[in-house]
């Protein structure tokens, strides 16, 4: 049995075998529509989410599956003082694979230990994102048409935001890809990030605090909402909120064919006025975001493909 709790958890291989499974599934829909006929998917979030929450929801009723689960911590018996552990323990009995979001780092970690199905790891606190991140290969290689020789600017909350450290530990396996971090100072990526993924494996990178200036060299720029949620305090985070603003005059010194990607929500760090331009890509990646979602699935299900 097999869990998804960090995006290395599946080799390049396995990776680029589940993009090519989600792209077929997003051409051919149809054909997928019963292959998980009888099997139930739980949700099990003890944090607010829309995107990934429904779209595993999505997913599952597209392969014929069915859902249940519940959308916020106050809404389980964690309101009661069941821990993670013993929760898994009964969610093994009513369901045949889980996916959970918890505030904690670490807290799928703990989930795997204790579970009998396999168990998606839907964001835990500050820490990792990874379905979003293969959201996110999905969406820059259907994009892009690579994966590789890519310079990708990631921009806003570099610290708490987990979809950005999911992302820098997928992308440093693929070939010439390099890196530039915008963040304002107390916003920048953790030091395990910096030291033991980049440096660590020579990968070229710089840290800056100007969007202007870097976005001219970018062929993605991943914006990211500044966390609100892992904020200490509210002053700093009022301070941080609106480091970044990309707007329709910022666009104008990107590339043609640099596409703009955001894991959504987003609060004011791309304006309104961005969303009509042809490189903004952060609904598309939403979409994605289903396919994978059902790709994933199957996977762990070790679903058979369909002729
Ligand atoms: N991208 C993402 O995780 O969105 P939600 O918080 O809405 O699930």
């Amino acid at each position: 049995m097999r869990h998804l709790l960090n995006p290395l958890d599946f080799s390049v291989e396995e990776t680029n075998e589940l993009l090519t499974l989600a792209s077929d599934i997003e051409h051919n829909l149809k054909k997928y529509a019963h292959v998980c006929d009888g099997k139930k998917l739980a949700t099990l979030f003890y944090e607010p989410s829309t995107r990934t929450r429904l779209s595993f929801e999505s997913a599952m009723l597209s392969l014929g599956g069915s859902v249940l689960g519940f959308s916020s911590a106050n809404s389980s018996s964690a309101a009661k003082g069941e821990s993670v552990a013993d929760t898994i323990r009964m969610i093994s009995c009513y369901a045949d694979i889980a996916a959970m979001r918890h505030p904690k780092e670490g807290s799928a970690l703990v989930a795997s230990m204790h579970s009998q199905i396999p168990v998606i790891n839907a964001g835990d606190g500050g820490h990792q994102h990874p379905t979003q991140t293969l959201t996110d290969l999905m969406t820059i290689r259907s994009l892009k048409g690579r994966l590789d020789n890519l310079t990708i600017g990631l921009c806003g909350d570099l610290k708490f935001g987990r979809t950005v450290h999911s992302l820098i530990n997928a992308m440093v396996r693929y070939p010439n890809v390099r890196f530039v971090l915008i963040s304002p100072d107390e916003l920048k990526v953790p030091e395990y990030i910096r030291e033991d993924v980049l440096r660590a494996k020579g990968i070229e990178f710089k840290e800056v605090s100007n969007l202007d200036a870097a976005i001219p060299e970018l062929d993605i720029l991943y914006m990211t909402r500044v966390q609100k949620e892992r904020f200490f305090n509210e002053e700093d985070y009022i301070r941080l909120k609106d480091s970044y603003i990309l707007d329709k005059a910022k666009m104008d010194l990107a590339k043609e064919d640099m596409y703009v990607l955001h894991p959504l929500p987003r609060v004011n760090e791309i304006s309104t006025e961005v969303d009509d331009d042809p490189r903004a890509a952060y609904f598309r990646q939403a979409q994605y975001g289903v396919y994978v979602r059902m790709a994933l699935i199957m996977t762990l299900l070790e679903v058979e493909k369909p002729c």
